[in-house]
């Protein structure tokens, strides 16, 4: 398949650019900004796109690309950083201005000839966020566009297709962004949109099939959530029996959930070794209060308890799991703050001697292509929309030690808070909301009862990929509802509060 290859120098909005492409179908992936261009040539990139990055070109310690890539006949669009980086090898000239542009700028376009082509405005906004800015151009170099205060904001070099945008057409603020990226990837280039999650499936089956050996078995653990579900769902119809789906109930679920990820791939015909835990998982929570100890606690026995089916079901040569693109980038520069996220999420390995090999087939997808995906493969809506849910699940939102009755607490109160949302319309609007518990307890009195009961903190917050994340302003009448319910409807608490810290400094789960 037709592939661009972005070069990430650090930019925030690397991953952008990637999903922008894919979204007019052109596949694309994000590469470290100093692979070796052998390397990089053997992905075979029909066009190469240099990210922006938080560095000056004159600096000393810029990230420089392998030089090499300049002259290798290969298209390449330079974005901010990129661009200078452009200007810069060519013999051009950078230079701090004393008039650094933050925000949108108007565009005015003078060339239209391949970059802004199909764009028939005669000025557009665009989005600017620089301090450089090419001062002299290279040899073989036009000015392609220019804003009042930047005279090279789009720069060309027709004969070696070398482009540079000092704006990021990534971002909707740029109008018409996404017709210059197709103009890059899809005319200079000439890269096919063939990238589609129809022939995501397609390719990844057929890859499946040839990595898995005629006798080999995979095995799969399940979560009920979207990308353990759709891991399951693709190598189903793969591999068909020599898939091998463990879902084990930790006791930490939701309300009746275990029997909610049973129904499921009972109805997705899929078989899952069901794993009833509970207890195991309570003994060994037992008088732990400090929620690394509960999380590492969690995660060991997870393993055992795969270790177990793994000898009593196996042989098993290979290990699935959902591992999404993001996870997977080691970005050049950044390290990439997922990284650090997800070993703090990591629910813990198998052992080495089980010797599994590892097969991750969603490893190239982002969030919504596997929701997409999900949903080609016949994943019902109900699971698409749900709301993430952690690993070490409810022990994550109980503080302090892991009790029958604040699982009891934080279940219901839970259940009163999605069924709430869901109702007044807003379950789909914010990312997540549940009910905590801790040992606080405070006074209150029911009938004529003087009472000693829990405090619970709902906690309702708004976010895009869970790196930040706010309290979601409910309407106050809707929150006195939920508070109403819980206290009436959940033995044993006195008072309810609303959560309204935000995602730095407070995490959303607080364990
Ligand atoms: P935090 O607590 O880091 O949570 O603000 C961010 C998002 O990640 C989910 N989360 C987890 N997911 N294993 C997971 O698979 C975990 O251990 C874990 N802890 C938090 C959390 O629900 C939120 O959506």
């Amino acid at each position: 398949m037709d592939k661009i290859v972005v070069l990430d120098f650090g930019s925030q909005y690397s991953h952008l650019i990637c999903r922008r492409l894919r979204e007019i179908n052109v596949y694309c992936e994000v590469l470290p900004y100093n692979i070796p261009l052998s390397e990089l040539k053997s992905n075979h990139p029909k066009g190469i796109i240099l990210s922006g990055g938080p560095a000056s070109v004159y600096s000393e310690k810029s990230p420089r690309p392998d030089n090499k890539i300049f002259d290798a006949g290969i298209p390449i669009l330079g974005i901010c950083y990129g661009h200078q980086l452009l200007v810069d090898h060519f013999g051009g000239k950078i230079k701090r201005t004393d008039r650094r542009e933050y925000g949108r700028a108007d565009l005015i376009i003078e060339n239209k000839l391949d970059l802004f082509k199909n764009i028939d405005n005669e000025v557009i906004k665009c989005w600017m966020s620089h301090g450089d800015a090419a001062e002299v151009l290279p040899t073989g170099f036009k000015i392609l566009a220019h804003t009042p205060s930047s005279s090279s904001a789009a720069v060309g070099n027709y004969q070696k297709g070398l482009y540079g945008l000092q704006f990021h057409p990534e971002v909707v603020h740029t109008e018409k962004g996404v017709e210059i990226l197709k103009n890059f990837s899809q005319i200079i280039s000439k890269a096919k949109p063939e990238w589609s999650m129809e022939s995501f499936i397609e390719i990844s089956i057929s890859n499946i099939r040839k990595a898995i050996g005629k006798e080999e078995r995979v095995l799969c653990a399940v979560s009920g959530g979207i990308d353990s579900t759709t891991v399951a769902a693709l190598l189903k119809k793969a591999i068909g029996d020599k898939l091998c789906c463990v879902f084990v109930n930790h006791g930490l679920l939701r309300k009746n959930e275990e029997k909610k990820v049973v129904d499921l791939f009972k109805y997705m015909g899929i078989e899952v070794i069901y794993v009833n835990a509970d207890k195991r998982f309570l003994e060994k929570l037992g008088g732990v209060k400090d929620p690394e100890k509960k999380r590492f606690i969690i995660g060991e026995e997870f393993a055992d308890i795969f270790v177990e089916v793994a000898k009593k079901n196996g042989p098993f040569q290979w290990l699935a799991q959902g591992t999404l693109y993001p996870d997977v980038i080691e970005s050049g520069v950044s390290g990439g703050p997922a990284a650090i996220i997800k070993t703090h999420h990591n629910v813990g390995g198998l052992p080495k001697w089980l010797n599994l090999k590892v097969i991750e087939p969603l490893s190239m997808l982002y969030k919504d292509e596997v929701r997409k995906t999900a949903s080609l493969l016949g994943v019902p809506h109900d699971l698409l929309i749900r709301h993430p849910f952690p690993g070490p699940g409810l022990a994550v939102r109980i503080i302090g030690e892991v009790t029958p009755e604040k699982l009891r607490i934080s279940r219901h109160a839970s259940e009163i808070v999605e069924t709430e949302l869901q109702k007044a319309d807003f379950y789909d609007k914010i990312w997540q909301a549940f009910a905590i518990v801790g040992d606080d307890k405070a006074v209150g009195v029911t009938g004529d009862e003087r009472t000693y009961g829990h405090i619970v903190t709902i906690r309702v917050v708004d976010s895009i990929d869970a790196m930040t994340a706010d309290w979601t302003r409910l309407p106050p009448e809707l929150i006195e509802r939920i508070s109403n319910r819980i206290t009436n409807e959940v033995e044993n608490v006195a008072w309810v509060c609303y959560a309204v810290s935000s995602k730095p400094p407070a995490t959303i789960e607080p364990q």
